[in-house]
């Protein structure tokens, strides 16, 4: 497995297996199951597999955990490694932003709800770094999770309107035996503020569950996700039930939606989310 850190190099490998098919997986390290979910799936559906590492500065807000983000590159390496990546981007912040950087990606309405509304800015950054990594690794098919869904709808949109020569895929959500949604942040929490975590994924399988049992009024849906996600020690920030594809929130029964919450526990930022009458996959 190679381990580039620049550019040059990064884009004379690409250049060195033109006629291979390149599976993607942008990550910010601290890798963990849901990752090497990803991962695997690249490794398993293309000729090269590769998985870049990079704590994105410009996706975090001024009051976020950027410096205080986890990092750990020698166990993120060996992961990569087991996982059968060819190939680890790691760049510096300075090979990404070259002194000077000021351009911008803007996606459209689609960030502005929900985690965009919660985050300003934080999508342009997102966009703005995925844009940049997709020239550089010219992947054919990039994945990622549905555990950050309006992400992989802002992705899918950024790489629709520029025309990008990249498929998005969306993977399902790796959660921990107990329902919790994994996530790098996870490890911030203490055993009792995980156990207060576990009302998220509980709220949202109940209202899934309330679903299948034929509710459709999206009011009522958001109800008992808000009533039951709210337990001791959770600061619910919002509970959604959105159109899967705008994230525009419903006012009237449909047929699918994106039910989905973030919460503070103990300072922690959580998010989750289920998807109900579409698939993954069948997302344009
Ligand atoms: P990061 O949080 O490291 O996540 C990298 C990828 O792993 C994302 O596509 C995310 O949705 C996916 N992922 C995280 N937890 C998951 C889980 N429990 N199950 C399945 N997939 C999961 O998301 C980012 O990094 C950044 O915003 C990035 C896309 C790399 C741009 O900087």
């Amino acid at each position: 497995m190679k381990v580039l850190r620049s550019v040059a190099e990064a884009r004379a490998f690409r250049t060195a297996s033109a006629t291979a098919s390149i599976g993607f997986v942008p990550t910010m390290g601290a890798l963990h199951e849901g990752h090497a979910s990803l991962i695997a799936r690249a490794v398993r559906e293309n000729d090269l597999a590769v998985v870049s590492i990079f704590v994105n500065p410009t996706q975090f807000g001024p009051q976020e955990d950027f410096g205080a983000y986890p990092r750990d590159e020698p166990a993120d390496l060996a992961a990569c490694e087991r996982l059968g990546a060819t190939m680890v981007f790691a760049p510096t912040v300075d090979e990404l932003y070259p002194a000077g950087d000021a351009t911008r990606v803007q996606p459209g309405p689609i960030a502005a709800r929900l985690e965009g509304a919660a985050r300003p800015g934080h999508f342009v950054g997102v966009a703005t770094v995925l844009t940049k990594l997709f020239a550089i690794v010219r992947p054919d098919v990039a994945y990622f999770g549905q555990k950050d869904f309006q992400q992989l709808r802002v992705v899918q949109t950024v790489a629709r309107d520029l025309r990008l020569a990249v498929r998005i895929a969306g993977c399902p959500t790796v959660r921990d035996p107990d329902g919790l949604a994994i996530s790098s942040r996870n490890r911030y929490l203490s055993a009792e503020h995980r156990r207060s975590a576990l009302a998220l994924s509980r709220a949202l399988r109940a209202t899934e569950e309330m679903w299948s049992r034929g509710e459709r009024d999206p009011a009522k849906l958001r109800e008992h996700l808000k009533r039951l996600a709210a337990g001791p020690g959770v600061g619910l920030e919002y509970v959604s039930v959105a159109d899967p594809l705008t994230l525009d929130e419903l006012d009237r029964p449909a047929d699918r939606a994106l039910i989905s919450l973030a919460a503070r526990v103990d300072g922690t930022r959580l998010i989750d989310n289920v998807l109900v009458g579409i698939a993954l996959e069948a997302l344009p």
